[in-house]
């Protein structure tokens, strides 16, 4: 596997602009299997896990075509021939876990390994298959396999005990197919989730209330195929805006949304980073001493869990004591032990951990066990005096398209050591 190098100290300056969201390219390439119909998914990011999915499409008998560089796909379900979702392909990506609605919703069957827990926690499905069950699917669970069968779904009231952004995404697609109308309540808000039902309404879905609590699907017999364009990522947009702040640089996120970011965004300004929106992007500086701030994740448009390891990264170079409460995962706080290494000061007790700002951080060989995590590193390896080498990149690779590139652009030390291994 590669390791990355980082020389950190470099002042980062200039602009780098963000690809489309891992996280809303993933349903919309999966949505596709709702319809026979050609689908186009554009400005897909280039990134390991997208690659897991069009395996998941092609293995299921779908065709499927990209662009030379990788940013649009073409996916003709029409041929697909199986309804079976293997664990070899569901282990390297739990999102492969959301073939199962569209599957069943069109064939009446399907059978899909479950996905089974992963470093940042136990990260059950039972939400997604209590709301199938509700439009009318038997489910069995076998052999780690969920067997689902419906002879055709009907749409229901569903209340989620808490707002899953997969089972919101499972049961957005698997009601657009369902007869009659489907009602999520304390559904997820994410913007990933609105554009999803973007795509669902283009293939001829009614859909309304997405971003808010409350989603309306009303199904068709049959969708039409749809175009349709993968918003920018707002997770690699705010790993770039901290990457400009920890190194005290001056960054603009060209193509970042800032309404995707406002409680992240609020956060860095607690913190006295300098963020201005326009129209093409986010500028980001700071200048100065940044101060503590203390963060919980939430659920949108809650401060983010998938920014929380890059922000205690960042907390590690403030002035003062701050917390951060994770809510989401139980879990995830491995990159704090990491941290440490490179000289932060941080206890992590349960779900909450205290930072103690402005350590003197300096390079270590460190090794990451999830995306965000990896990524935490690199940004603590920017800030860090000495040279950072952070193993296991394949995470990193998972989220991050040219992540190195787009560092080493604004002006970071950084390279790709290619693994022996
Ligand atoms: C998605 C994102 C992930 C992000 C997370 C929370 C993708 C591919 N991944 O993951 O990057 O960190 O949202 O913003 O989009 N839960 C249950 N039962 C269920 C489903 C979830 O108990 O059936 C729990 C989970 O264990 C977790 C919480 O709900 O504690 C939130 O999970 P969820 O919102 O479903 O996250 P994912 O969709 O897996």
């Amino acid at each position: 596997m590669d390791t990355i190098v980082i020389r950190g100290g470099a002042v980062l300056d200039g602009e780098v602009t963000v690809s489309g969201a891992k996280n809303a390219a993933l349903p919309l390439l999966f949505s596709t299997l709702l319809t026979p119909h050609r689908c186009v998914v554009r400005n897909v990011p280039v990134l390991r896990d997208i690659r897991t999915a069009v395996a998941v499409l092609r293995h299921l008998g779908a065709r499927v075509e990209s662009t030379a560089d990788g940013h649009e796909i073409r996916v003709e379900a029409g041929a697909v021939d199986r309804s079976e979702a293997p664990y070899d392909l569901v282990k390297t990506m739990r999102a492969s876990f959301l073939v199962l609605g569209p599957l069943l919703a069109r064939f009446g069957r399907a059978r899909v390994s479950t996905p089974g827990g992963c470093a940042i926690g136990a990260r059950p499905v039972d939400l997604h298959l209590a709301g199938l069950q509700k439009m009318g699917a038997r489910i069995r669970i076998t052999e780690g396999y969920v067997e689902a069968e419906a002879d055709r779904l009907r749409g229901a009231k569903i209340v989620l005990d808490m707002p899953s952004v997969g089972a919101t995404q499972q049961l957005m697609m698997a009601a657009s197919l369902a007869e009659g109308t489907t009602v999520i309540e304390n559904a997820a808000r994410e913007p990933e989730n609105v554009c999803l039902a973007g795509a669902l309404e283009r293939m001829g879905a009614r859909v309304s209330g997405a971003g808010t609590p409350e989603i309306t699907v009303e199904g068709r017999p049959e969708l039409d195929g749809a175009d349709v364009t993968v918003i920018p990522d707002r997770i690699e947009a705010g790993t770039y805006m901290v990457a400009a702040a920890i190194t005290g640089g001056s960054v603009v996120v060209g193509g970042a949304r800032g309404d995707h970011l406002d409680a992240f965004t609020a956060k860095l300004r607690e913190a006295g980073v300098t963020v201005r929106e326009d129209p093409s992007g986010v500028r980001v500086s700071a200048r100065g001493t940044l101060a503590a701030a203390d963060v919980k994740t939430m659920p949108h448009p809650g401060f983010p869990t998938d920014l929380q390891a890059q922000f205690m990264a960042l907390m590690t170079q403030a002035a003062g004591t701050s917390t951060i409460t994770e809510t989401i995962f139980e879990n995830r706080f491995l990159h704090a032990q990491e941290l440490v290494r490179m000289g932060a000061e941080i206890r992590a007790d349960g779900n909450r951990a205290i930072i103690r700002g402005r350590a003197a951080l300096s390079g270590a060989p460190v090794m990451a066990t999830d995306l965000r995590a990896s990524v935490c590193l690199v940004l603590a390896g920017l800030a860090a005096r000495g040279t950072t080498r952070v193993a296991r990149v394949y995470h990193l690779d998972r989220g991050y398209e040219r992540v190195e590139e787009k560092l080493r652009a604004l002006g970071a030390d950084i390279r790709r050591e290619a693994g022996t291994a």
